[in-house]
């Protein structure tokens, strides 16, 4: 089944989704973690949330990714250029934003994103457009983020950083497992992680009372 992405499909998580939506929409924090085992409904607590909250989003799912040795710059930045011509195909006037950064190409109404190393767009650069647009804020889901320790040639720790320290406007969802994302990809305990010490929400999901109860009344 695909994850629920309205508030009445979505059982007893009524506590969970009241955090998600306080940090990321009154709070704006600039970072909100999302932890739990895979199926808990990491996903459909983050797409409902997203309807609640409103604003506009990107959402990166990097399961996609789970059987690759390895995710390259290519593959993340296809990822995201579909990501976000969803948002140009809403919203044009966020092409004019894109249109002058260096690796970026407009066709029609689409933003072509270069990944090639001698014109490789970067991925700072993209951040600023995007803050620059997105007045209100804008959200950016990282789904299952612990693929991204796979990333080669490229890392986006430097750039969390950059965002949460510099873009007022931008604000991140970032989902995985509670050991894989703290500790393999955000290295929240590593002095040398460029997001060292900095606050962020966290949402925890256990698992749920109602998924809990179901094998009991199968075997009874
Ligand atoms: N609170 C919930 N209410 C109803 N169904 C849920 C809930 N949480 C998860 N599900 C269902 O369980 C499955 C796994 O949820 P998903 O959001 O994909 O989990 P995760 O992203 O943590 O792997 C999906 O079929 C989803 O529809
Ligand atoms: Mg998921």
């Amino acid at each position: 089944m695909r994850p629920k992405d309205s508030r009445s499909n979505l059982f007893d998580r009524e506590v969970e989704l009241g955090k998600v939506v306080e940090y990321v929409g009154r709070l704006g924090l600039p970072i909100t973690l999302v932890l739990g085992f895979r199926r808990v409904g990491k996903s459909s607590l983050i797409l409902v949330a997203l309807r609640e909250l409103g604003l506009s989003s990107i959402y990166i799912d990097l399961r996609k990714f789970e059987e690759r040795q390895y995710l390259s710059y290519r593959d993340f930045v296809l990822e995201l250029q579909r990501e976000v011509n969803n948002l140009t195909r809403r919203f044009p006037r966020l092409l004019d934003f894109l249109r002058n950064i260096d690796g970026v190409s407009i066709m029609g109404n689409q933003a072509l994103f270069s990944w090639k190393s001698s014109s490789r767009v970067s991925l700072a650069s993209l951040l600023d457009a995007v803050n620059e647009w997105a007045g209100n804020g804008i959200v950016i889901v990282l789904d299952e983020a612990q693929e991204l320790v796979k990333a080669r040639g490229f890392n986006v720790l430097p750039i969390l950083a950059y965002a949460y320290d510099n873009l007022r406007n931008v604000r991140f969802i970032i989902s995985g497992s509670k050991m894989g994302l703290l500790y393999r990809f955000l290295r929240v305990k590593d002095l040398e992680s460029p997001l060292f010490g900095r606050a962020m929400g966290v949402v925890e999901l256990a698992p749920s009372k109602i998924v809990r109860a179901l094998p009991i009344g199968v075997c009874w």
